[in-house]
């Protein structure tokens, strides 16, 4: 039986992942841990963990036996963009943190399956932005993105060099209702629907025509597990897979939103992070993941606007990342 650890478990995606997790292999195999004092979702075994303690995190490893670590803790590209050195040592730290607990463990035959997710912030601006393969020119120019271009190359040295079993994605801009974003260029295409929702007009800060890959989170979360679900010799990539969800513009999502909203009304006022945007893909290939492990991505446009324009909770801001 499985024993999971999920770290950045009071973050957008990890307070989900603890969620199916936990539904799927019942709570008492769920770990949920962050650097907050409590569970901000009610997560019931939750640790406090700061993931640049290594110690600490070696302790509650072995306390609960733990088999798979999903390691979510980071800073994304906005927030990362006001700290740079902290988002470096996070990002880079953190992983490091857990790649060599999984290492130490193999040696002594408690081996650690590892998933830490990159993101399409890894490309940039030399990157074929349409239909971007799995492996293409990589020249990132947020902290993030370097940091996760790092994380890609570590992750692939671990796992040939010390056989540590981890799992990647290269997570498109993840879009949800439950929790607020964290901090990234994508949170656009979740604050949109807050201001629907209240009534109001949504100004922009990406121009209508920035089409950026995106997933919704049912999507996100299927695809983390179902990597981390399929043997060992199908997971043929060991940096990170392109996983492809949906691609829209702000034009396109705000003319699927008025359809359902009539008086939704949305003007666009451009800032820093439009650079931002501008520098990563449009769209992604993402035939490896197809033909290693069987990804399909399942929900589209229309679906994702029914969903989050019924479920958005007006109450839930999204984060001041700016
Ligand atoms: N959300 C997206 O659209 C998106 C897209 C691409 C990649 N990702 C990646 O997915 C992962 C999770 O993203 P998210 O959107 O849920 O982020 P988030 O900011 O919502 O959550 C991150 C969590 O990490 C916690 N944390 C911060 N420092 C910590 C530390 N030292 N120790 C332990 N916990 C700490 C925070 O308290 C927070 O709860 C990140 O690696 C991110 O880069 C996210």
């Amino acid at each position: 039986m499985e024993r999971i650890l999920v770290i950045g478990a009071n973050g957008q995606i990890g307070s989900e992942l603890v969620e199916a997790l936990s539904a799927q292999q019942g709570p008492n195999s769920v770990f949920a841990a962050d650097i907050g004092a409590r569970s901000l979702f009610g997560h019931p075994n939750y640790e406090t963990i700061d993931v640049l303690d290594q110690k600490r995190l070696e302790r509650v490893v072995d306390n609960h036996s733990v088999t798979q670590v999903y390691q979510l803790a980071a800073m994304l590209s906005v927030t990362g963009e006001a700290a740079p050195l902290t988002a470096w040592t996070l990002n880079i730290n953190g992983l490091l943190n857990i790649l060599e607990l999984a290492r130490q463990r193999n040696q002594s035959g408690k081996p650690l399956r590892i998933f830490w997710p990159s993101s399409i912030a890894a490309f940039g601006p030399h990157t074929p932005a349409v239909d971007t393969p799995q492996l293409a020119v990589m020249d990132p120019t947020t902290i993030y993105g370097i940091s996760k271009q790092a994380g890609e190359r570590l992750s692939e040295y671990y796992f040939s060099k010390f056989g540590v079993d981890v799992r990647s994605i290269r997570y498109p801009g993840v879009i949800s209702y439950k929790s607020p974003p964290g901090g990234g260029t994508t949170d656009y295409a979740i604050a949109i629907f807050h201001a629907a929702k209240r009534g109001e007009r949504y100004a922009c800060y990406l121009g209508p025509e920035t089409t950026l890959p995106m997933i919704y989170m049912p999507d996100a979360i299927r695809a983390s597990i179902e990597l981390m679900e399929a043997p060992a010799e199908r997971v043929r990539t060991r940096s990170a897979y392109n996983v492809a969800g949906l691609s829209f513009n702000p034009r396109e999502l705000a003319l699927a939103i008025k359809q359902r909203v009539p008086q939704f009304d949305i003007s666009y006022q451009l800032d820093y992070r439009q650079q931002i945007a501008d520098s990563w893909p449009r769209s992604l290939n993402d035939t490896h993941a197809r033909a290693d492990w069987g990804w399909s991505a399942k929900v589209g446009l229309s679906e994702l606007v029914d969903d989050m324009l019924e479920n958005v909770d007006v109450e839930v801001r999204e984060h001041q990342a700016a």
